[in-house]
């Protein structure tokens, strides 16, 4: 009797003990965190949580794709989107442009992580759509022509097109669900900058194609929709944070406005924020700043990784450091290349 229950345990303890958790989650939004914490409530995440496992695991993909994106993007900035965890909750607990990349970039890996994985076939609740998705009646048609070389005939929707609708929702039911009831600043801008960061996926589907035909022509071609890369989505990000817009709360209590009256209205893809950011140049536990003291600069350049910026005119110490490179290289036959190891020096700064 007793190794038939143990063995019935274990079996109910598998999906907790389950190393997903453990292997990708990033810090940025735990969904082990999250889920423990609304597990006995009601309504759509309590469910995920609950009960859609292999979803859950896209989820923690997609938050550490939007966390690895985030540091490619910052990686020449004081701030660096370091995942070190205390830091990162003491950004998220603000309300800056840096808070608003973040949750930005993890809304919108999560939805591509979830669409991703409906393409490959790896979900149960979800597959790529076979059919034409259609323009919204009463919209003005968004549906793109695929590029047409002049010697297409014709051309079909078909193949598998990447379902992004199921992963936006997914995205919206694990993201948003729990702060839909309040309505202070910090929520609006949290909900906003989680759907600029979907937006920047939605709006950017591209189509593509393949030709049929006899020995290559392109009589008949069939067209899907697909995300973008990845890359690109950040990239947009990265240029909505540039241009981010600061918003102050509205009279009414539960909505926001521009800051200053002579901006204009921030748009929904646009990154908004309510707080200045420090300047990221000492190490303060309070703001999540963790220095740029040791952090590499360059001085060719002229953007925020110089010298000047990073180190925030403090200065920097240069070093020499010896590097492996192959040379000396040499074809044998056959067929090999067979290189020496040589080192060269070279001269690297580091901030003080
Ligand atoms: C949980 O999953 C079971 C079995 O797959 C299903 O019957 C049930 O409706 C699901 N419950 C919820 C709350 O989604
Ligand atoms: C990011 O900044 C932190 C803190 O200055 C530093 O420890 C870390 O090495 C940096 N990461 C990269 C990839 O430069
Ligand atoms: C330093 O900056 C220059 C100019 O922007 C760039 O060409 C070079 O690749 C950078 N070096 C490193 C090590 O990043």
């Amino acid at each position: 009797m007793r190794p038939v229950l143990i063995a019935a345990c274990l079996l109910l303890l598998a999906p907790i003990t389950d190393s997903w958790w453990a292997s990708g989650s990033a810090v940025i939004l735990d969904p082990r965190m999250v889920c423990k914490k609304n597990r006995r409530t009601r309504g759509r995440l309590a469910q995920i949580c609950r009960n859609e496992t292999g979803l859950l695991k896209e989820i923690s993909r997609g938050v550490t794709l939007g966390a690895t994106e985030c540091a490619h993007q910052f990686r020449n900035r004081r701030w660096n989107c370091t995942t070190q965890r205390r830091s990162m909750r003491k950004i998220l607990m603000r309300d800056t442009r840096e808070t608003g990349f973040v949750n930005a970039i993890t809304a919108a890996g999560v939805t591509y992580a979830i669409t991703r994985a409906c393409t490959a076939g790896s979900l149960l609740e979800c597959s790529c759509q076979k059919e034409v998705p259609k323009p919204r009646r009463g919209r003005v048609a968004q549906m793109p022509q695929p590029p047409s070389p002049a010697q297409t005939d014709r051309w079909q929707w078909g193949g598998c097109s990447d379902n992004v609708r199921f992963g936006l929702q997914k995205s919206r039911e694990f993201m948003d669900s729990r702060y839909r009831k309040k309505s202070d600043i910090k929520t609006l801008i949290k909900l906003h900058n989680h759907n600029a960061g979907r937006l920047a996926i939605k709006n950017n589907m591209k189509v593509e194609c393949k030709c049929h035909g006899l020995s290559g022509s392109c009589t008949l071609r069939t067209c899907w929709w697909r995300m973008p890369a990845f890359r690109e989505v950040g990239d947009r990000l990265r240029d909505r944070f540039e241009g981010a817009a600061k918003v102050i709360s509205s009279n009414d209590g539960d909505s926001f406005m521009p800051e200053s009256p002579n901006i204009k209205r921030p748009g929904k893809k646009d990154i908004i924020y309510s707080e200045e950011s420090p300047d990221f140049c000492s190490a303060n536990m309070k703001t999540g700043s963790l220095g740029t003291e040791g952090r590499q600069c360059n001085i060719s350049s002229a953007g925020t990784d110089s010298c000047d910026q990073l180190c925030c005119r403090r200065g920097y110490v240069q070093t020499t450091i010896r590097e492996a490179e192959n040379c000396n290289c040499q074809f044998k036959w056959c067929c090999e290349v067979i290189c020496e190891t040589c080192y060269v020096k070279r001269d690297i700064q580091t901030c003080l």
